[in-house]
């Protein structure tokens, strides 16, 4: 199977430079969260290609299957509405790329601009024109289980231990809704900053498991814990059970240890692991466009 890289794109370099450009520019946004749409739009390129089921090759990036309910309106992605509302005007002007190639691109481009690594993006996604092909719910992971569910959750997308630890450092950006999960609050207390952050918190600090919200309510139990300078009133940090899970398990806690240690190591495996992410599920012909019936294989190397 050919490399992206290697294959026609159907967008000019300017066009991909252009759209990047218009996403850098709605990043900032003073009246959203904490002043940043970055996060959610990471959030949307992840949920579009974790949907991934490699031995039956459906779901994944491809198809933009989040336009339909039956993708769309999964409780798992409470709140992604917000990010596809935020790129809508940026699709009516570039109305040539694709919704599929647009969310992945917008991911990318919000990791880089909140200082995180570079990372691959080839275009080449198409959007489905129905939702014969959506992916069935229940896909994603579900942040109340522990490490077994990790497991099982990301090895059918064919990630191995390592790559699911540096994948969860992504939860250095952005924060919990209340609304949205059922969990609350930011993991690290500069949640628009791109950094190894999490993997120090997560060891270093004495987490404690509390309940913010009412269980009646859809709150789950979650850990926080609060930095030397913080108040009590201050908004805590927090953790999710998966988050916790990966320092309880003799396969994870090392690479947790390591990316708390090295963050350029961090960086060089997060670019490497998310550019996997968001090519699952996507397999081009020669034309560089991606088909939709999952035949082809992967690429491996360029
Ligand atoms: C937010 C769960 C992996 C990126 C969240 C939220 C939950 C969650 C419950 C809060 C949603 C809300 O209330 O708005 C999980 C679980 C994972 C996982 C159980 C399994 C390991 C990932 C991965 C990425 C990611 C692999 C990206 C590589 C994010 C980001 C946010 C987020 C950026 C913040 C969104 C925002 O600020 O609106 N995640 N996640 N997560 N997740 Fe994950």
């Amino acid at each position: 199977v050919i490399h992206p890289s290697k294959l026609k794109s159907p967008y000019t370099q300017e066009q991909v430079a252009a759209v990047k450009k218009d996403v850098e520019a709605i990043l900032k946004n003073k009246d959203y969260d904490d002043g940043s749409i970055g996060p959610v739009l990471v959030r949307l390129a992840w949920h579009s290609s974790g949907t991934y089921c490699a031995e039956t090759k459906t779901g994944g990036s491809n198809g933009a299957g989040m336009r339909y309910e039956k993708e769309g309106g999964d409780p798992a992605n409470a709140g992604l509405q917000h990010a596809r509302v935020f790129l809508e005007p940026i699709k009516e002007k570039h109305s040539w790329i694709t919704y599929a190639d647009l969310w992945t691109l917008a991911g990318v481009v919000a990791i880089k601009a909140m200082g995180g690594p570079e990372i691959e993006w080839y275009p080449g996604r198409t959007d489905f024109v129905d939702d014969a092909r959506v992916p069935p719910r229940g896909r994603l992971p579900d942040a109340a289980q522990a490490q077994d569910h990790l497991r099982a959750i990301f090895y059918r997308m064919g990630f191995n231990d390592q790559e699911i630890v540096a994948l969860s450092g992504a939860h250095n950006l952005g924060r919990c809704h209340a609304d949205r999960s059922g969990f609350e609050g930011p993991w690290v207390n500069n949640p628009t900053r791109f950094s190894n952050q999490y993997f120090k918190l997560l060891i270093k600090l004495k987490w404690e498991k509390k309940h913010l919200g009412r269980e009646a309510q859809g709150a789950h139990w979650q850990w926080i814990a609060r930095l030397p300078h913080m108040d009590e009133e201050d908004e805590p940090l927090m953790m999710l059970p998966t988050d916790m899970s990966l320092t309880l398990d003799d396969k994870f806690k090392p690479w947790v240890e390591k990316y708390a240690e090295d963050q350029d190591l961090f960086f060089k495996d997060f670019a490497a692991v998310f550019g996997k992410l968001i090519e699952l599920g996507v397999t081009r012909d020669e034309s560089g466009l991606a088909k939709h019936d999952g035949k082809a294989g992967e690429y491996k190397s360029a």
